[in-house]
């Protein structure tokens, strides 16, 4: 758990392969302190979910990864990715009067585009988390974007507005910092902030799974991570990498 005298310690590079695989090597090499975050301007080999590769424009967007030492029961390892999320969603909020959500289970979208995603590789020991590299990526001022599944878009394309990457960093810290002391002294509050933002909570959506296209309600989030669904009037829950979004 973060300690209550808890300071970030900052590592800026300008190029790196992976913010997270840099963090993770230094784990490995010393004793990390909680609360290091490694931030580059750049990176080569940015890694998103589901193998997938995270590209953002080398100093126009954020880029980084903070150690995190919660000592979660692995089946209760979404609460870490749902405090960072409602973060995210936070600071944004305080930098934009625009509509920022939460997209299971990751992803941050602003006017439904995908504006930033969340990557988070614990380390487990039996059945807790011991430690986990939390990997954030936010597209700030970048305004060209490739052709992805879901659009994406950055806070000044959706705002107007160009901001400075490094105080958004710091927004960003601090917003993390304060909710997950939120959630540990009272999870109810992040609960239902991230119930209130979760995209299609409670709408008509298309999905796919292994049996084909449908039209279901998101129902929640089950404490395990887990999608909960109403797919043909019947509750389904879906791992990550089992369903897909198709709006
Ligand atoms: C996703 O939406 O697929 C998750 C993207 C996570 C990207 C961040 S950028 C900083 C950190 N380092 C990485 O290599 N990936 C994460």
């Amino acid at each position: 758990m973060i300690s209550n005298d808890f300071n970030f310690q900052i590592i800026h590079l300008n190029s790196v392969h992976s913010t997270n695989i840099y963090a993770l090597e230094l784990i490995q090499k010393e004793n990390v302190r909680e609360g290091l975050v490694v931030w580059s301007d750049f990176q080569e080999k940015g890694k998103g979910q589901l193998q997938n590769s995270w590209h953002s424009e080398a100093y126009k967007n954020l880029t980084f990864s903070l150690v995190i030492n919660s000592k979660w029961r692995v089946d209760a390892g979404f609460n870490l990715s749902k405090i960072i999320a409602c973060s995210i969603a936070k600071s944004l909020d305080t930098l934009t009067a625009e509509k920022v959500e939460i997209k299971w289970p990751n992803d941050i979208l602003i006017n439904k585009k995908k504006v930033g995603g969340i990557l988070i590789e614990n380390s487990i020991q039996g059945n807790m988390i011991s430690s986990s590299i939390v990997g954030i990526g936010l597209n700030v001022n970048q305004e060209v974007f490739p052709a992805f599944a879901r659009e994406a878009t950055s806070l000044k394309l959706e705002n107007g507005t160009s901001f400075v990457p490094e105080e958004v960093l710091h927004v960003l810290l601090n917003t993390i910092k304060r909710e997950y002391f939120n959630f540990v002294s009272q999870p109810s509050g992040v609960e239902q902030f991230f119930l209130d933002r979760l995209y299609g909570l409670g709408e008509n959506l298309k999905f796919k799974d292994f049996s084909g296209e449908f039209t279901g309600i998101i129902l929640g989030v089950l404490p395990n991570g887990h999608l909960l669904l109403n797919k043909n009037g019947k509750a389904k829950s879906y791992e990550n990498k089992s369903i897909a979004f198709l709006e």
